[in-house]
């Protein structure tokens, strides 16, 4: 194992470490610069078929659903369309409307979770072509879809996924590129999300330099009986899974919300030893997440922020910042997950918890 870890503590580590070389994997052969566009090949649909598309549903269990709510912010900002994000447990068993114009795809890092599997097979059942993003080749998923999209993340260890996440993250910006590219996205809007994912790798190298800051703010979370993360917009999704981060690894109670969204519930939870982390890049509603951040200061709440290193409102607003670098905010979910993903490490470590192995969790869940 020492070996195969290469130096590092543990598998999960190494495979957050990993991550610019995940993105740069994903997105090997499959940007095409001359068009301002991605290449999916093996969706196996033309131009045609795919312009046809109407609506797209995405079914997927843990991390690869929380990648796959990405999607639907992506989707819909770069291509305007519908997206429905689905628990593949529900959606197996429900009537959801599916017709010729709708595309379904399942994501499973592992190809073998027994629900997505149901939900594929459910989805073909009733005549629908079925697509798959998936990280292991030759999967029973990645076998029965009729198309589909590897990751190329390599071997997942740890449990709690990590790197796979970014490569599904990765994947689906190019697929909603390339839907973008089919309907109104302009070339130079095209030109400029693939410039964005170029620059991703090195930007995830710098996001990974901040770990002394993530050390510290772990020490202070590790205290903690519940945590609150909170994230708007893109960002929701990334605090969705920060919040599974903790809660798989460190067996903290964490809990992830639309920023806003807190005055209508979690609030209530906010005292002295419960610390809200915030993902707060800059955008267009950063003002209104400062507002937020306030609300929790003024019930004494810790706050613990994800953040560009020199926003100054925030640094001041926040107990600890985790700093990530400015991007454009198509790609921001890749360097903002990276930091809560070490941000759950640590706490753990600090814990002593299993990390490679946390009890009661499986790598691939073959049951129901
Ligand atoms: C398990 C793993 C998670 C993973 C989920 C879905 O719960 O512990 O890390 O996100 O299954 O797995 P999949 O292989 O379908 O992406």
């Amino acid at each position: 194992d020492a070996v195969e870890m290469g130096g590092h503590a543990h598998y999960m580590l190494k495979e957050i470490r990993e991550q610019p070389d995940t993105v740069l994997n994903a997105c090997r052969g499959r940007l095409v610069r001359e068009e301002g566009s991605s290449r999916l090949g093996g969706l196996n649909m033309t131009a045609r078929q795919l312009r046809r598309v109407r609506r797209v549903v995405f079914a997927a269990c843990g991390t690869s659903w929380h990648a796959a709510l990405v999607g639907e912010y992506l989707i819909e900002r770069l291509a305007h369309l519908p997206v429905e994000v689905e628990y593949a447990s529900e959606f197996r068993y429900r009537n959801a409307p599916l017709d010729d114009r709708t595309l379904v795809f399942v994501l499973s890092q592992s190809g073998e979770t027994a629900d997505t599997l149901g939900a594929l097979r459910e989805a073909k059942r009733r005549g629908q072509p079925t697509l798959a993003i998936v990280n292991t080749v030759g999967s029973t998923i990645a076998r029965e879809a009729d198309g589909g999209v590897y990751l190329h993340a390599g071997l997942e260890v740890g449990v709690a996924s990590t790197k796979a996440f970014s490569a599904q993250v990765a994947v689906l910006t190019l697929l909603a590129l390339h839907l973008g590219r089919l309907r109104g996205l302009s070339f130079s809007e095209g030109t400029a999300v693939l410039k964005a994912l170029e620059a991703v790798p090195s930007l995830i190298g710098e996001a990974l330099k901040a770990e002394p800051a993530i050390e510290a703010a772990a020490e202070r979370v590790a205290q903690a009986r519940s945590v609150l993360y909170l994230g708007r917009d893109i960002h929701f999704p990334v605090a969705l899974e920060g919040a599974l981060k903790l809660k798989e690894i460190s067996y903290i109670h964490a809990e992830g919300y639309p920023t806003a969204e807190m005055k209508h519930g979690p609030i209530a939870l906010i005292d002295v030893h419960t610390p809200s982390v915030f993902v707060a890049p800059r955008g267009p509603l950063h003002a209104k997440t400062l507002s937020n951040i306030e609300e929790v200061r003024a019930r004494r709440g810790p706050v613990v922020s994800v953040g560009l290193a020199d926003d100054d409102e925030l640094t001041r607003l926040s107990d600890h910042v985790l700093p990530i670098p400015d991007a454009p905010d198509v790609v921001q979910p890749l360097l903002a997950v990276v930091p809560l993903q070490l941000l759950a490490y640590h706490v753990a470590r600090i814990k002593g918890c299993d990390i490679d192995k946390p009890r009661n969790l499986a790598k691939s869940v073959t049951v129901e």
